[in-house]
C-alpha cells in the first residue's frame, strides 16, 4: 500500500514528499527527511515539549487557527495541507513580517531585529541556558503570541504558566521563560500574514490527488466516507490526535500497515448547541472542547488546563479519549457526572446512542463493532441548581495522570439533594459511575450527617488497586476526602485552599 504525497507550507513554499509511511512522526519527517534538527527529541512521548512545533490552518471563519503540537507523537500526514513553522522558521519565513504601530511607522520597520519576538524576549530575559528545550519553548511562545498577543490580549503570569505547562527545562528555571512569555508583547510586533497564507493554503488544497479508498493512510473528509472505510478497511487503525497512539509507535515501535484518520471529517469537527444539548464531534480537540464545557461550567476552568498540557490538549481529541477508554482518563468522570450520551454509528446500521459508561466491558475493552466509529458525544445542558465540580488527584500539579479523579454534579434545592450524578476514574478497570453514593444522597437533606455516610459508602463501594500512582487504601481515602470537600466547598468560606492556590505559593516559594 502506498501513501499520497504528504504536502503542506513551510516559510510560505509548498512542501511535498513522497512514500513517507503512514506510521511516521511529523518529528522524524523533520529531522530525518529534511534534516531540520533544530526541533528536538526529549522523551519521544510528548511529556517534555523540547519537539514542540506550530501548525495552522484555516479556522472556517477567515483566519487561521495557530495550535502548539508535539511533533515526535503527531502522525506526519496529519498534517497534510496545514502550515508547518518550527523554531527555524521564524526568522526565516517571509510570511512572519514587522507591523507597522502608531510608534514605529511602517518605514522603519526593517530596522526592528530578524528574530521573532518569541525569540527575542527568551534572548533578553536570559530564557535558555543548554539550550535542549530552548525550540520547543519558542514555538510554544509562538503560538502563545499568535493566539493571544496578536488578538490583543495581555498574558498574565499565571495563562504563560499554563500555555507554557507541555515544556519542560532542566536547567534555566521557569522565572526568566515566564518573563519572556510577559515581554514579548512589549517587543516591536511581528504577524503572520494571514491573507496570503490563506490564499496558498487553498492552493495546496486544489492539488490533485489519488483516490483513497486503497491508500496506507485515509483521511475522509465527510462522516459518510469515513464509515465506509471503517466497514471496507476494519483492521486499519483508527487515529485521531495520535496523543495515545503515538506513543504506541514512538516507544513501543508498533508499526501500523495503514491509518483511519479521523480528524478529517467534518461532522466529528463540530460543535453543535440546542436549547437542551451540546453535541460534540469526536474528532474535535480538547482545546476547544474545554473552551465549550468551561463557557457553561466555569467550575471547570482548573480541571481543564490539567489535562495534560497545551500542546496535547491541542492534538488529542474528546473521542480519542473517551475511545480509549483508559480507567485514569479525565474526560469520562467528567463525562458520567454529566449523564453524557456516546453517539456510535456504522455504515450498515446507523446510528445508536448509549449512556458514556455503557460504552465500556472491561480494561480499555468497549462495545464498538469493528465497523463502528465513535462519532459524537451528547451532554445536556445544567438545570440552575446544579452544582459541578471536577477534582484530579495526581503526583504533579501539571501534565500528569490522575491517581483518582471524581467528578459530583448535585442538583441541590430546598436544601434537598434532588439529583446526584457522579464519575470517578482510578479506582475501577473503567472509568465509573458511583451508583450506590447517587443513591445514599438522592432525596436525603444537603447536611454533613447526609455526607458522612456518603463518603462512608463511596470508600466501600470502589476496590481500586495499587500501583505506582497510589496505593488503593489512598484512593479510597481520597475519594471520601474529595466528597467531604465538594461539602466543604457548597458552604462557602471552609473550604480548604484549592491545590491552584497551593501550587501557586509553592511556586513563589521555588521562584
Ligand atoms: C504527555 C501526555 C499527557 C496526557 N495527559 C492526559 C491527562 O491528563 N488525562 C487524560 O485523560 N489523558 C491524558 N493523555 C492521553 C491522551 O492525550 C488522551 O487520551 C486523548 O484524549 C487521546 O485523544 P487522541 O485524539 O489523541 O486519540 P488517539 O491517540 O488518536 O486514539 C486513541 C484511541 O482511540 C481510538 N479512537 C480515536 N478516535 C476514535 C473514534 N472517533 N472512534 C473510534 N475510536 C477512536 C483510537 O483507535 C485509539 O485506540 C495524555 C497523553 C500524553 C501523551
Ligand atoms: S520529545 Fe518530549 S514531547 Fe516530544
Ligand atoms: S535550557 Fe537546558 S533544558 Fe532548558
Amino acid at each position: 500500500m502506498t501513501t499520497r504525497p504528504l504536502q503542506f507550507l513551510r516559510r510560505g513554499q509548498p512542501v511535498a514528499l513522497g512514500n513517507v509511511p503512514p506510521d511516521r512522526t511529523l518529528l522524524e519527517v523533520l529531522r530525518e527527511d529534511l534534516g531540520c534538527t533544530g526541533t528536538k527529541e526529549g522523551c519521544g512521548e510528548g511529556d517534555c515539549g523540547a519537539c514542540t512545533v506550530v501548525l495552522g490552518e484555516p479556522d472556517g471563519h477567515g483566519k487561521l487557527r495557530y495550535s502548539a503540537v508535539n511533533s515526535c507523537i503527531r502522525l506526519a500526514h496529519s498534517i497534510d495541507g496545514m502550515a508547518l513553522w518550527t523554531a527555524e522558521d521564524l526568522a526565516e519565513d517571509p510570511l512572519i513580517q514587522p507591523v507597522a504601530t502608531s510608534t514605529q511607522p511602517a518605514d522603519q520597520t526593517t530596522h526592528h531585529s530578524a528574530l521573532h519576538p518569541a525569540q527575542e524576549a527568551m534572548v533578553q530575559c536570559h530564557g535558555s541556558q543548554c539550550g535542549f528545550c530552548t525550540p520547543g519553548f519558542v514555538m510554544s511562545l509562538f503560538g502563545m503570541y499568535q493566539n493571544r498577543v496578536c488578538k490583543g490580549q495581555s498574558i498574565s503570569r499565571a495563562q504563560a504558566q499554563q500555555d507554557l505547562s507541555g515544556n519542560l527545562c532542566r536547567c534555566t528555571g521557569y522565572r526568566p521563560i515566564l518573563d519572556a512569555a510577559q515581554q514579548m508583547a512589549q517587543l516591536p510586533p511581528m504577524a503572520v500574514n494571514e491573507a496570503d497564507l490563506l490564499q496558498k493554503l487553498e492552493l495546496l488544497a486544489l492539488t490533485p490527488q489519488a483516490p483513497e479508498a486503497n491508500l496506507a493512510y485515509i483521511a475522509p473528509a465527510t462522516q459518510a466516507e469515513l464509515l465506509a472505510v471503517r466497514a471496507a478497511h476494519p483492521q486499519a487503525q483508527v487515529v485521531a490526535g495520535a496523543t495515545d497512539v503515538g506513543p504506541w509507535v514512538s516507544k513501543q515501535h508498533r508499526q501500523l500497515a495503514q491509518v483511519l484518520d479521523v480528524t478529517r471529517a467534518a461532522e466529528l469537527r463540530r460543535i453543535d448547541d440546542t436549547p437542551e444539548h451540546i453535541a460534540i464531534g469526536a474528532a474535535v480537540t480538547l482545546t476547544e472542547v474545554f473552551a465549550r464545557l468551561t463557557a457553561q461550567w466555569p467550575s471547570l476552568a482548573e480541571f481543564a488546563h490539567r489535562f495534560a498540557g497545551l500542546p496535547v490538549r491541542n492534538s488529542g481529541t474528546l473521542g480519542g479519549n473517551v475511545a480509549n477508554g483508559s480507567p485514569i482518563g479525565d474526560s469520562m468522570p467528567l463525562l458520567i457526572a454529566l449523564r453524557a450520551q456516546v453517539v456510535l454509528a456504522s455504515q450498515a446500521r446507523g446510528e445508536r446512542a448509549l449512556p458514556l459508561e455503557a460504552l465500556y466491558t472491561g480494561y480499555r475493552q468497549n462495545v464498538m463493532a469493528p465497523d463502528e466509529l465513535l462519532v459524537r458525544i451528547v451532554v445536556s445542558k445544567p438545570a440552575s441548581s446544579e452544582q459541578l465540580k471536577a477534582y484530579k488527584i495526581s503526583k504533579r500539579f501539571d501534565d500528569d495522570i490522575s491517581a483518582v479523579c471524581l467528578v459530583l454534579n448535585l442538583d441541590i434545592a430546598d436544601g434537598t439533594v434532588q439529583r446526584a450524578s457522579i464519575g470517578a476514574g482510578g479506582v475501577a478497570a473503567t472509568p465509573v459511575r458511583a451508583q450506590q453514593t447517587e443513591a445514599a444522597l438522592q432525596g436525603q437533606p444537603w447536611t454533613e450527617a447526609t455526607v458522612q455516610q456518603a463518603m462512608r459508602v463511596l470508600q466501600a463501594e470502589f476496590s481500586p488497586i495499587s500501583d505506582m500512582r497510589a496505593s488503593g487504601d489512598y484512593r479510597r481515602t481520597v475519594l471520601g476526602n474529595l466528597l467531604q470537600r465538594f461539602w466543604l466547598e457548597s458552604q462557602g468560606g471552609g473550604a480548604p485552599a484549592s491545590i491552584a492556590q497551593l501550587q501557586a505559593t509553592h511556586l513563589e516559594d521555588v521562584l
